[in-house]
């Protein structure tokens, strides 16, 4: 049995001391963080770290991110190996970004699954800072959702997929940004992205001078192949529904195909722009945002792909956006979610 505890108007203190045991006593505790859930463990044992990977029925080698509460704590479990890597902490930390860093021994292999490094992350958001801070131990967390489908931003979706998988559940209310932490590493003195996220290439780049983007962000990935970032060989984010992403410049042309596809099975659920919602010409619309606010985009896109499902249909058609700014996170998640079958 799952316990629930609600935090959304504020921290309770005595809720929190249980959270923090049950973290001590190798329990797992699904909590939210400023970008999306997360299922967290004591990162130091690895029998509580194994239990994430059997809820989440996640592969062994795709290895989890280290929360910490301060910047003072990285070098406990890290070594900093250069001044670029000091300059993206400084920069970005705390907050919706996460550093591949070279990893101490004292982090069990299972958490990294077997590589010598590790991500680091500092949440923002304050119950994630207080229950770090309560368990006295850093917490391996990923995000709280079954391997391969969208991740969890509010309790009622990942109440249906981790009920009595985990031992607590605390319910933040919905997640602030509502995509995954920028996960970057630093490679040959470059900051580069293996997963884009609310930093964005033109933040890094503006206080670090220089930015790569791996260019597997937007590639179909083959299941052998060598990648930088486990988790980008995946199937990720995806709804049961088979999807097709649009993805053209041009508005009206865009609209257009949308059209197009819509003529050839009408009972497909369209996801697409508000604005666009009188334009296509079907009677399944479900609103992902305003086209010109990527911010409300982002933050709805994980209940939007869930809710697709509901439909009962044979096809979805999403739109896509511009891939710039927090639109290359965006468009790198539904890629995955339509598993790169895209209408250009
Ligand atoms: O916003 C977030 O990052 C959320 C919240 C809960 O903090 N966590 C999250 O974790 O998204 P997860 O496990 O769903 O995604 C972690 C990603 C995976 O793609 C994984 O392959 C990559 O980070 N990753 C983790 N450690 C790595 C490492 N040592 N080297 C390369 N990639 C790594
Ligand atoms: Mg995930």
């Amino acid at each position: 049995m799952s316990v629930y505890y609600n935090w959304t108007k504020e921290i309770k203190i005595e809720e929190l001391q249980e959270s923090a045991n049950a973290i001590n006593t190798n329990g797992i505790v699904v909590f939210p963080t400023e970008t999306v859930y997360g299922i967290g463990a004591n990162a130091l044992s690895k029998d509580a770290v194994a239990k994430i990977f059997l809820a989440k029925g996640r592969p062994q080698d795709n290895p989890l991110i280290v929360h910490l509460a301060q910047k003072e704590d990285i070098t406990k479990f890290c070594i900093i190996q250069n001044e670029i890597e000091q300059k993206l902490i400084d920069a970005f930390m705390p907050g919706p970004f996460t550093l591949i860093l070279k990893k101490k021994n004292i982090i069990p292999d299972i958490v990294s699954a077997n590589l010598d490094t590790v991500g680091i992350r500092i949440p923002t958001s304050k119950i994630a800072n207080e229950l770090i801070k309560a368990s006295n131990v850093p917490i391996a967390a990923p995000s709280a959702n079954v391997s391969g489908r969208p991740s969890g931003t509010e309790v009622q979706d990942i109440k249906q997929e981790l009920e009595n998988k985990v031992d607590i559940i605390i319910d933040g209310g919905k997640t602030n940004i509502g995509l995954e932490s920028t996960v970057v590493k630093v490679i040959d003195g470059i900051p580069t992205i293996l997963r884009p996220g609310k930093i964005t290439p033109e933040d890094i780049k503006s206080r670090i001078g220089i930015v790569k983007i791996n260019d597997k962000i937007f590639a179909k990935p083959e299941n052998e192949e060598q990648v930088e970032s486990p988790g980008m060989k995946y199937r990720h984010y995806a709804p049961k529904t088979k999807c097709v992403l649009v993805d053209i410049e041009d508005e009206d042309l865009q609209i257009k195909k949308v059209n197009e596809i819509v003529s050839e099975d009408k009972n497909a659920v369209v996801i697409g722009f508000s604005e666009h919602e009188k334009r296509v010409n079907t009677k399944n619309f479900i609103s992902m945002g305003s086209k010109d606010n990527l911010e409300e985009i982002s933050q709805k896109l994980y209940s939007v792909l869930r809710k697709i499902d509901s439909y009962n249909v044979n096809l979805a058609i999403i739109e896509g956006v511009n891939k710039a700014g927090l639109g290359i996170a965006i468009m790198n998640r539904l890629l995955r979610a339509c598993e790169f079958n895209v209408k250009k």
